[in-house]
């Protein structure tokens, strides 16, 4: 019990920076993506759990626990909270690739791959070409030992001078080329941490040079989402809830917000609804005003308010972002979304978690949902009870990515985008609501 409170501590010391950051985020006018490293950490790896969220989970009596100095432990898989469960062997059918399972994100599958053991694979030597710092990780090994990758037999470097003896190369957001012949089986990665309104346009020259993208889509070859959910039982999808989460919330909607502009008029929206329903909008579009380093801003979400709208700047195919993973499900709030559609979010959300603005014909029908759940306080809470079922997982992108080049060199798989630029942009966002055609 000691070691776990000492982890719970440990994880309290870590929630305040993190909400500081958070915070800033939110007030801070968006940054460009190129000048925004900082917002990387949050992502790669994704930030660790609030203690709250530690406090709440529960060991279920159906898991089988292993007993270890007196402690009972969960048999998790190691990305999981206190979990110790590493792949087993080496699956040459893994689901590792896009083409292995269509529609999928085998984020489970790639953090559970493993190598054959009773071969001495050689080291993949990953090439970052816009440097160590764009990633906030260290040369070498340390990346993959550091974080106990199952897969970690990879280097990172990003000495541009070893360009023509790198197994991979990962280029972000740009593609800056280097002057020496590519190897035949050197595989180009092109990652991107904004959705396509927010990214630039490669030259021709760019279109058919990648192999691999790595992306929030979920069809990207490595899925970087913003946040992950993950059930620890795909079946239990729900739990009773021991608190009730309407008490003493006397405001109806806040929305947290700093650019006006955005291309899917979300103001309007929110504006809209603000005719039928009071909306709270802090920041630079609204009246109201919550000092950027105050973490009771988020703190009103816990207590005060009843709904949060989570609307990205953005309607872009899978463009979920923390608005939605952090600001809204990680508070006792229920998120109002707009962004993605209902269907990508139904695929990456926990079970009614969240409304999504395009369910209801219009601002003014979805207010009189909200004021439906704000007096039905059973109702209300039926979106909570997904809490504790799951978790936020730390997706180990780099470990992912060294699992992946070596599945690629095992199965001898090639792969490359004729015109990735079609692939990122094409269809992929619109102006308008998705259930209207209009796409740009
Ligand atoms: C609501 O307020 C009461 C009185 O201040 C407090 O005892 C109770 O814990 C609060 N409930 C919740 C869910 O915060
Ligand atoms: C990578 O893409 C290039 C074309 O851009 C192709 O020639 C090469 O075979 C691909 N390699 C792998 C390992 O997929």
């Amino acid at each position: 019990m000691r070691a776990r409170g000492a982890r719970a501590l440990r994880r309290g010391a870590l929630l305040l920076p993190l909400a500081l950051t958070a915070l800033a985020l939110l007030l801070l006018p968006r940054p460009q993506p190129l000048a925004a490293p900082s917002r990387l950490p949050s992502r790669l790896p994704s930030p660790p759990p609030t203690t709250r969220d530690y406090a709440r989970l529960q060991v279920t009596e159906s898991e089988e626990v292993l007993v270890r100095d007196g402690n009972e432990v969960p048999q998790r898989e190691w990305f999981l909270r206190g979990g110790e469960q590493r792949p087993r062997r080496h699956d040459p059918k893994a689901k590792v690739f896009p083409e292995d399972a269509p529609g999928d994100d085998r984020i489970y599958e790639q953090l559970m791959y493993t190598l054959p053991d009773d071969e001495n694979v050689p080291i993949k030597k990953i090439l970052l070409a816009n440097g160590l710092g764009a990633w906030g990780v260290s040369g070498g090994r340390n990346e993959f030992i550091r974080n106990k990758c199952p897969v970690d037999r990879c280097i990172l470097t990003a000495d541009t001078r070893e360009a023509a003896t790198a197994d991979a190369i990962l280029f972000k957001d740009h593609h800056t080329p280097f002057n020496v012949k590519r190897p035949l089986n050197q595989i180009w990665i092109l990652y991107y941490l904004e959705c396509p309104y927010h990214t630039a346009s490669l030259r021709p020259s760019s279109l058919d040079v990648f192999n691999w993208t790595a992306t929030y889509r979920r069809d990207s070859d490595i899925v970087a989402p913003y946040e992950r959910w993950l059930y620890y039982d795909p079946h239990i999808t729900e739990k009773d809830l021991d608190r009730n989460y309407a008490a003493n919330k006397t405001k109806k909607v806040a929305w947290f917000v700093s650019n006006c502009h955005a291309r899917n008029r979300r103001l309007q929206y929110a504006r809209q609804l603000a005719k039928y329903i009071s909306v709270d909008i802090y920041g630079a579009c609204g009246s109201r005003h919550c000092p950027r380093a105050d973490p009771n801003c988020l703190e009103m979400l816990d207590n005060d308010y009843k709904f949060y709208l989570a609307f990205e700047n953005s309607n872009c195919r899978d463009y979920i972002t923390e608005k939605f993973f952090v600001n809204g499900l990680q508070h006792n709030v229920l998120p109002i979304v707009m962004g993605a559609r209902p269907s990508e979010y139904a695929a990456v959300a926990p079970h009614n978690s969240y409304v999504h603005v395009e369910e209801f014909a219009g601002a003014e029908e979805l207010a009189a949902y909200l004021h439906r759940l704000d007096e039905d306080d059973t109702l209300y809470n039926s979106y909570f009870k997904w809490k504790g079922t799951g978790e936020f997982i730390n997706t180990y992108f780099f470990c992912r990515v060294c699992a992946m080049v070596h599945a690629n060199a095992q199965r001898q798989r090639s792969a490359h985008y004729a015109d990735v630029q079609a692939w990122w942009r094409e269809a992929a966002c619109t102006r308008n609501e998705w259930r209207s055609a209009g796409r740009d």
